[in-house]
């Protein structure tokens, strides 16, 4: 299960529309016991690195979270240790999975309080980025916030509005999957000592961590709801734009009424390009756009 050379990737099965990933479903137990000591080295290089630069650069909440779940650099954390923390503090479980999930079964999952942790690390040459979620983006990166109980309500919430997007359509899924992108993943907060970071791409990611709050490039705008859901996003690269929360009860605040009426209003309006600036956009600073490239948005 862990020999170095095996495929730690989603498989993939060419078809008539090309290579395709072969989604496995299954909830997996952890197999901790087959980690390498590459595998657990991987995981306190990146976690001592991302400590150090996250503190004063994190929102408080997470640092903390993380602390109270017993995270460290020493070994890759035991899923069954997590759980009994998580569980009692706020109800959540963590469930191992083999890679991204199908949309319906991801939200099925938030939906009942369960996380799905990708279970495999990346490969010591991928520290610095892998382009699919591995253990260090899911476990170090999502599963602390889980301890907040607003933040854990958000993600439940999330994912029954998700089953409620997917049965209306793609568009309205489209619509949601961007505003989990600008919050759980790529959201800054306010804090009383000036901007943080929340979002799971940011503290996983060294790059993304420096950039987001200290690159003059990217965009700061403060949160809106509609105006995210309309917004594009990058996947390739750093985003153009971060959407800045002043807490996270306004985010609870803001997402809690039914989306219905919005996705059929946001059907007739167009997208927004990801490093665009509005005249209404509460702007904590606008980018200088150095380095963007010009196409890519998704
Ligand atoms: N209120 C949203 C709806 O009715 C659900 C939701 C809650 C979505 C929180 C995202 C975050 O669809
Ligand atoms: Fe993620």
């Amino acid at each position: 299960m862990n020999d170095a050379n095996a495929p730690r990737r989603v498989e993939h099965q060419q078809t008539d529309k090309g290579y395709v990933p072969v989604y496995t479903t299954a909830v997996v137990e952890q197999p901790w016991l087959d980690y390498s000591a590459d595998d657990h080295a991987t995981w306190g290089t990146l976690y001592a690195r991302q400590r150090e630069l996250l503190a004063g650069r994190a929102c408080d909440e997470f640092l903390q979270a993380q602390d109270a779940m017993g995270m460290d650099a020493r070994a890759i954390p035991r899923f069954d240790q997590l759980n009994e923390v998580l569980g009692a503090t706020t109800g959540w479980t963590l469930v191992g999975v083999e890679g991204l999930l199908p949309e319906l079964d991801f939200f099925d999952h938030l939906a009942n309080r369960r996380f799905p942790v990708t279970w495999w690390i990346r490969r010591p040459d991928q520290i610095d980025y892998i382009a699919e979620p591995d253990l260090f983006h899911d476990l170090f990166g999502h599963v602390p916030l889980l301890m907040n109980p607003l933040f854990a309500d958000y993600m439940q919430a999330y994912g029954r509005g998700g089953v409620k997007a997917h049965g209306i359509g793609p568009e309205a899924l489209q619509n949601l999957t961007r505003l989990y992108w600008y919050t759980v993943e790529f959201g800054l907060i306010r804090q009383a000592d000036g901007l943080r970071i929340y979002g799971a791409g940011i503290v996983s990611s060294k790059g993304e961590s420096l950039h987001s709050l200290e690159s003059a490039a990217p965009n700061r705008i403060g949160f809106e709801l509609e105006r995210i859901m309309r917004t594009r996003y990058r996947i390739d690269t750093f985003q153009k734009t971060y959407f800045v929360i002043d807490s996270f009860e306004q985010l609870m605040r803001a997402t809690e009424p039914d989306f219905t009426p919005i996705y059929a209003r946001l059907a007739t309006q167009d997208t927004i390009p990801a490093g665009e600036v509005r005249e209404d956009d509460h702007v904590h600073q606008r980018g200088s756009g150095e380095g963007w490239a010009t196409d890519g948005d998704v």
